[in-house]
């Protein structure tokens, strides 16, 4: 493969850890200069770092968040080939009644608002380099997720955003695609590790979910909704007959 994305830029939102910053090592080790977005700014600056990349601080749940990091990604390079929305989190919340709207706000700032500002931030130069975008969704995004039924939501949303989006960027030569990964070892699934493991579900481990991610993102492979669960291959999710 070599370096065959040098000369391109890739943005990884949520690229200080786990599966974000495993993707923004591949996308390096193929030569591509990245640009690792994160609200710890230490961990983007240690991730930047390690694959010579440019680090920069920002907290994506908050309106302006999403558009700044992409003004500064292209203000730094002047272009972008590769966008990886990947930074998410969890509500924590099951019971909607203990739920406060800052919260609601957050959730919905951080999983959804943040894939759809940085699309339309980052869609000119995308449009101009016939470049793409991978958005880390959720097997939650295709499934009910009782513990967490608001992440469950964004989830779903981004899953239909892209599958919407998918046919008319194509048109503007940009791919646009999804990754449903099941739960991944990470520090994300914090409290959840031990209900998993007690479930005896396996964990994916975080290279394999990368590795799905830059095939999906940079070679196009998959449709534009690629699921991951432990111990079967990566495969593209097909959408039910409605009706
Ligand atoms: N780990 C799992 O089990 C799992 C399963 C399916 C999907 N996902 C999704 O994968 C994505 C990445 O998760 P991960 O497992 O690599 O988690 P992680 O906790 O290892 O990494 C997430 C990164 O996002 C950053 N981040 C969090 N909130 C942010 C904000 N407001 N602004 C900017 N950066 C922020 C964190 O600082 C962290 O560096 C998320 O979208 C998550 O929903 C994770």
């Amino acid at each position: 493969m070599g370096a065959d994305l040098a000369g391109r830029v890739a943005v990884v939102t949520g690229g200080g850890n786990g599966i974000g910053a495993a993707v923004a090592e591949r996308l390096a080790a193929r030569g591509a200069g990245v640009v690792v977005v994160d609200r710890d700014g230490a961990a983007a600056a240690r991730v930047a770092a390690r694959v010579g990349g440019t680090a920069i601080r920002a907290d994506l749940a908050t309106q302006e968040g999403t558009k700044v990091a992409v003004a500064r990604a292209l203000a730094v390079h002047g272009r972008i080939d590769l966008v990886h929305l990947n930074a998410g989190m969890l509500s924590g919340v099951h019971d909607l009644a203990a739920l406060d709207v800052e919260r609601y706000r957050r959730v919905v700032g951080l999983n959804v608002d943040a894939v759809v500002f940085g699309i339309q931030a980052a869609l000119p130069s995308l449009v101009r380099e016939g470049g793409a975008v991978l958005v880390t969704a959720s097997v939650a995004g295709l499934t009910p997720f009782e513990l967490d039924p608001l992440y469950a939501m964004t989830k779903h949303a981004v899953v239909g955003l892209v599958l919407s989006l998918a046919g008319p960027l194509r048109e503007q030569g940009v791919r646009i695609a999804a990754l449903c990964p099941d739960f991944v070892d990470t520090g994300f699934i914090g409290a959840h590790r031990e209900m998993v493991a007690a479930g005896g579900r396996a964990l994916l481990a975080v290279g394999e979910v990368a590795d799905a991610a830059v095939a999906a993102l940079v070679d196009g492979v998959g449709g534009p909704v690629t699921v991951l669960l432990p111990g079967r291959p990566a495969h593209e999710h097909t959408v039910a007959e409605v009706g």
